[in-house]
């Protein structure tokens, strides 16, 4: 008995041994496992991170056959074109003696405050005055926002700006105490100035007024305060706006890095990317008058706006526009749909990498659905980045008491009794009342920064305009940087330019010969409205007239830009003034390479000035087998593939997709070959 009992205890204790070992060793397992998962999530995230898992149809990506080329590579027309923004006459550094000092208060949205800046500096150098660091308005001054950044601070680097621009005019941190201390009396003379003043309006009513007070007041509101073309003589002054844009303003540090990381996340799978600015904020839309390409809530939102923007006299037409009409002859964006139609009977395969640009995309994610469709790897700001980073960026912040989750619902009703009151005009029925509008409160796409009533945001809002400048300087760098852009539009909400056309002037300027599509929307329009109705059955006459279309506006667009964008901001279209043209000498020979080509393309846009001997590195690449891929006939080889599937036969349609996509770059690439 008592045998027994010793042997059961006996048992029990490695029973219980037995246990706490397989526990320990689960525990290690788990250990382990938790590690190495770490280990390996580390090792690649750089890849399958956040909510972006890139799915590419296939694994390799050959970077060397015709039609990589004609996707991505760059526009060898325009390679002989180079950045070059320095003085070239005489240019003395900006004397000891000044007129006196210009406080400049900038109002607007990003793209309206980098157009400022670099107008008031330029002005500041034409008056001989000395600047004091520029203040940005309302949105990044008001008691929601992280007063870790002071104003210019928040998204730009002080240090950078006055270093960089030591040789042009003096820029002091802030304004002497004396003349601070005036300010807050309101005794500094103060000039509201015009959108685009010459620069004789300075020199007439302004410098007079400086001389005396040694002080003056600029409030800049409207995304500008001089003349985008100015005469001759003053382009030195005109280069000095390209010194600051694209050299003296840089990103605040931190702005910087993250942007640096994002880059690198999108660039990790070793693929080219394509960037698209869809321009879409409910301004631009309500401005154009294109509320009707929307439905419902969102039409009426639209309108709520134009019918604010006639009051204030932003606009002058009537409330109720065809927006039909306004579309067929471009005057609104294209939808993110068309861009994804253009992009692939351009060519660009479903697995192609699209980052989504924009602090605002009005109706939200409901315009993108479309565009994820035809592509599997559509990304953005977000989907690239957490939460924890971009909350690092905007610095500390006060906790709101209570962030007011949306404009409540009474506001809705006010406004239908104001939309009844609008006058008679076919409007679709008023949204089903049990749905608010808080259903269209998606993310940062859909409401953000919307307020109906501008003089009086909350703070909760305010705080959301000042994080959009910041969200916007991360897609600015990165639609710099991008192989290809896309504009869905290029005026904002004044009828002025935008941020697309922003960045068209900075990769015109920084790197010309990137591909950067500007579609004729006009013609775009009217291409995709052929095969609206059975775009499965595209024939090889649409896409080839896609193609040729879209191939062309790479040059053409940009000489139209001469003359349609740079009278609107000069930014958009720094050319010739800050340009120089490369001529390679080993080709003058043979003339009939394609150096003559992009030498007609100097002049056509007026590029006459040599560049500098320490440019001349090497020779530009060797162009002569590839000089016709950019006057492109070989659209032959097409083979009538677009989106082959037949109706709803959605399924599976990703590996035809993929075998017959293969095909069709197999024997573009033999005819590339062969010529
Ligand atoms: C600014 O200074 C330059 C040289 O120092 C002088 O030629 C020019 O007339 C001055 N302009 C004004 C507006 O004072
Ligand atoms: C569109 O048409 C209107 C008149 O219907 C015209 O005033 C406007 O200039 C046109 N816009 C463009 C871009 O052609
Ligand atoms: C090709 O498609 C376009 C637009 O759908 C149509 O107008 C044209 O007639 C078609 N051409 C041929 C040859 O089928
Ligand atoms: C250039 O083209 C012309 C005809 O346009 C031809 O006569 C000439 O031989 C060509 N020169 C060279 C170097 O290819």
């Amino acid at each position: 008995m008592k045998g027994e009992v010793k042997m059961k205890s006996k048992m029990k204790w490695v029973g219980l041994i037995g246990i706490v070992l397989s526990a320990f060793s689960i525990f290690i397992h788990f250990l382990l496992a938790r590690f190495t998962e770490l280990g390996v999530s580390d090792y690649q995230s750089s890849i399958t991170i956040f909510s972006w898992r890139p799915i590419f149809d296939k694994p390799d990506f050959p970077t060397n056959s015709a039609s990589y080329r004609r996707l991505w590579g760059p526009v060898k027309r325009l390679e002989s074109l180079y950045p070059d923004s320095n003085p070239r006459g005489d240019y003395s550094d900006p004397g000891s003696q000044t007129n006196g000092f210009i406080f400049v208060r900038i109002q607007g949205g990003f793209h309206e405050i980098r157009n400022s800046i670099c107008d008031v500096v330029a002005i500041s150098r034409l008056l001989n005055a000395t600047l004091a660091m520029p203040e940005i308005q309302s949105t990044t001054s008001s008691k929601g926002i992280s007063s870790q950044f002071k104003s210019f601070a928040y998204l730009y680097n002080e240090d950078q700006f006055i270093f960089s621009l030591a040789k042009d005019v003096k820029v002091v941190r802030t304004l002497p105490k004396y003349l601070k201390g005036a300010r807050r009396k309101k005794e500094i003379p103060v000039f509201k100035v015009p959108h685009s003043a010459s620069p004789f309006y300075y020199l007439r009513h302004v410098l007079p007024v400086l001389k005396k007070h040694s002080v003056v007041e600029l409030v800049v509101s409207n995304g500008g305060c001089l003349q985008a073309i100015l005469p001759p003589y003053f382009e030195e002054y005109q280069r000095l706006r390209c010194r600051v844009s694209f050299h003296a303003l840089q990103f605040r540090q931190e702005v910087q890095e993250l942007s640096a990381k994002i880059l690198q996340r999108l660039r990790a799978p070793s693929r080219p990317f394509i960037a698209f600015d869809p321009g879409m904020t409910r301004e631009s839309l309500a401005y154009h008058g294109c509320a009707e390409l929307f439905q419902d809530v969102h039409t009426e939102l639209i309108q709520h706006k134009r019918s604010w923007m006639i009051k204030r006299g932003i606009v002058k037409g009537k409330l109720s526009v065809n927006s039909a009409e306004a579309r067929l002859n471009g005057s609104c964006p294209l939808m993110p749909e068309e861009i994804g139609i253009l992009l692939r009977a351009y060519g660009y395969s479903k697995d192609a990498i699209i980052y989504v640009s924009g602090g605002e995309v009005f109706g939200g994610q409901r315009t993108l659905i479309p565009l994820h469709a035809m592509f599997d790897n559509v990304v953005d700001r977000t989907s690239l980045s957490t939460p924890w980073e971009m909350i690092k960026i905007y610095g500390k912040e006060v906790n709101l008491v209570n962030p007011p989750p949306g404009p409540p619902p009474f506001e809705e009703v006010k406004k239908l009794a104001a939309w009844k009151n609008a006058g008679p005009r076919p409007r679709p029925l008023p949204p089903p009342p049990a749905r608010p509008k808080s259903y269209n409160i998606e993310g940062w796409w859909g409401w953000v920064a919307e307020s109906d009533n501008e003089p009086d945001s909350t703070v909760m809002e305010l705080r959301t305009n000042a994080h959009k400048l910041l969200w916007e300087a991360i897609d600015y760098l990165i639609c710099v940087e991008a192989d290809v852009f896309i504009p869905g539009f290029d005026r904002d909400g004044k009828g002025h330019s935008n941020f697309a056309s922003l960045v068209m002037g900075h990769r015109l300027y920084q790197s010309a010969a990137s591909k950067t599509f500007r579609p004729d929307r006009k013609e775009a329009a009217k291409l995709v409205d052929e095969i609206r109705d059975h775009m499965y059955q595209a024939n090889r006459t649409w896409l080839k007239s896609v193609r040729r279309h879209l191939r062309k506006t790479l040059l053409d667009g940009i000489i139209e830009a001469s003359s349609k964008s740079k009278p609107l901001s000069f930014l958009s279209h720094p050319v010739p003034e800050c340009s120089c043209s490369r001529h390679d000498t080993s080709f003058e020979a043979s003339k009939n390479s394609s150096s003559k080509l992009s030498s007609q393309v100097s002049t056509t846009l007026g590029v006459t000035h040599q560049c500098p001997a320490w440019m001349d590195t090497g020779p530009i690449s060797q162009l002569k087998d590839k000089e016709n891929e950019d006057d492109g006939d070989e659209d032959d080889s097409l083979s009538g593939l677009f989106f082959r599937q037949s109706g709803g036969n959605n399924e599976g349609d990703g590996d035809v997709n993929a075998k017959e996509e293969n095909q069709f770059e197999d024997q573009e690439e033999l005819e590339g070959g062969e010529k």
